[in-house]
């Protein structure tokens, strides 16, 4: 039998150090997706769970072995699937400290160090965001909790406006709340508006243009004879297109209502930071609330994301709880539990931190605009096969690409047979979609890594697998 015991940190702490570089090292060189069944992966950790423990660096033999047979090198910088960037080398090794100094970020009085390393953060990203002064910042699993933090407050504030108290009187019998969202809102709107009790259902939908944008032309008919509690949902950064929602006329609009007005930026929100392409969310820091990710475009380690409300008395109002053991600073200090829908948590700060100082603003502002430049390249290459399509404006770090046949009747499954070539080939690893009732091949740069020989690579990739599926069908 072996018990746990603090002799065997130095072994396995080495041990896990020499296995995580091991495996970084050969992520240029893996294939990005690993060539195992899903059966095997599963196989690799179906072992019996013993009776008696096993010694400490046996067991992350183990696991290191089970993992990297499986892992899927999304942090490679030919990964370009769903929209998941990798991380940059100050932010894993700050990862690792917070697991080795294993805070509890709720209170100051648990955790000195996770507090004071959020509230900095908090400053410095409303900052680099070009938000207002005062917003309040709640650091979360990821975008969806982001969302579900933003969509509280609001539903706080507009409720609270017409007099009701919705923290401590539910929803029963509460004023009706209208929630008018863009028809191609992300599905995490959806999750958040259930897992607050409004259900999906009350979602008025409001028509996208051609690249996924919301109509403001629609948005003000939609608001037209509103009068109670509203909360409009709009985007910056359509999932499929990269499209920006024209932000500044939806806010005039809808606060014209008394609305409030919610951003969902998982990924697009960052285009602030770049002069080249701020002009995307113009208008922006005018709304009331602002979800992002962090372990997106950021690229720090999973799980990392921003709920930021301009309101914080609302953020607040939705967000706090109080017990009489929960020692709270009797300062101006934010307390991290005060903003979050979490209790005890993961100490995200220090990750954040870590990767904002290796960066610096200059260094981000590079970071976003080179993953929008190439994803421009990737358009512009693949655009010159003769039969491939590029379907969206590439404003920002997303390219929709579609594929031609001799039929066009056939493109779907042309599309769809290319993508799976292209994963199953794995110099790259891209996801489809269905894009305004087409199949498409999403293409998204968000690795800090990911260079011009990358896209090169990728794109002769996804050519070749078109070219033998093209010649397959003939
Ligand atoms: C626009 C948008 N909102 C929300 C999300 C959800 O983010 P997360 O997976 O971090 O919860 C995504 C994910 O891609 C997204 O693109």
């Amino acid at each position: 039998m072996s018990r746990p015991s603090t002799s065997d940190l130095p072994s396995v702490l080495a041990l896990a150090h020499e296995r995580a570089l091991a495996y970084l090292a050969s992520i240029p060189e893996r294939p990005v997706f690993p060539r195992v069944s899903l059966e095997e992966a599963l196989r690799a950790f179906e072992l019996p769970l013993p009776d008696e423990g096993e010694p400490a660096s046996a067991v992350i033999e183990a696991l290191a072995t089970a993992g990297e047979l499986a892992a899927v090198a999304s942090s490679s910088p030919r990964y370009f699937g769903y929209v998941i960037g990798g991380t940059l080398p100050a932010a894993v090794a700050a990862d690792w400290l917070t697991s080795a100094w294993d805070q509890n970020a709720g209170l100051w009085s648990a955790t000195p160090a996770a507090s004071a390393v959020e509230q900095v953060v908090a400053g410095w990203i409303i900052d680099l965001l070009g938000l207002p002064a005062g917003s309040s910042v709640g650091f979360v699993t990821g975008c969806q909790m982001a969302n579900f933090t933003c969509l509280a407050a609001a539903r706080h504030a507009v409720l609270r406006r017409a007099g009701w108290n919705v923290e401590t009187d539910g929803l029963h019998g509460a004023p009706r709340i209208r929630v008018i969202a863009s028809a191609e809102a992300h599905v995490t709107i959806h999750g958040a508006l259930r897992m607050l009790g409004l259900g999906t259902a009350v979602i008025e939908p409001v028509e996208t243009d051609a690249q996924g944008r919301m109509v403001a032309a629609k948005l003000r008919d939609a608001l037209r004879g509103v009068e109670g509690p509203t909360i409009v949902c709009t985007q910056a950064g359509n999932v499929n297109t990269g499209a920006f929602d024209p932000i500044a006329e939806i806010v005039e609009a809808a606060h014209e209502k008394n609305a409030w007005v919610h951003v969902d930026g998982a990924f697009g929100l960052w285009a602030a930071v770049s002069p080249s392409r701020e002009h995307l969310v113009k208008g922006v820091a005018s709304a009331d609330s602002w979800a992002t990710d962090a372990h997106k475009w950021l690229n720090v380690p999973y799980d990392s994301g921003l709920a930021i409300v301009a309101h914080a008395e609302d953020h607040f109002g939705a967000m706090s709880l109080k017990a009489e053991y929960l020692e709270k600073t009797a300062t101006s200090l934010r307390e991290p539990l005060d903003w979050v829908p979490e209790f005890s948590r993961r100490a995200r700060g220090f990750a954040l931190w870590a990767a904002l100082r290796s960066l610096g603003r200059h260094g981000l502002t590079e970071m976003i605009d080179r993953g929008c430049a190439l994803a421009r390249l990737a358009g512009e290459l693949l655009a010159r096969e003769p039969g491939i399509e590029i379907l969206n404006d590439v404003v920002l770090n997303q390219t929709l690409i579609r594929f031609h046949g001799d039929d066009l009747a056939g493109d779907d499954q042309l599309t769809r047979d290319v993508i799976v070539r292209a994963q199953d080939e794995r110099t790259c690893w891209l996801s489809g979609t269905r894009w305004h009732d087409k199949e498409a091949m999403r293409f998204s740069v968000s690795n800090w890594s990911t260079t011009e020989r990358d896209i090169e690579m990728t794109v002769a990739s996804i050519v070749r697998c078109y070219r033998e599926a093209r010649s397959e069908r003939q």
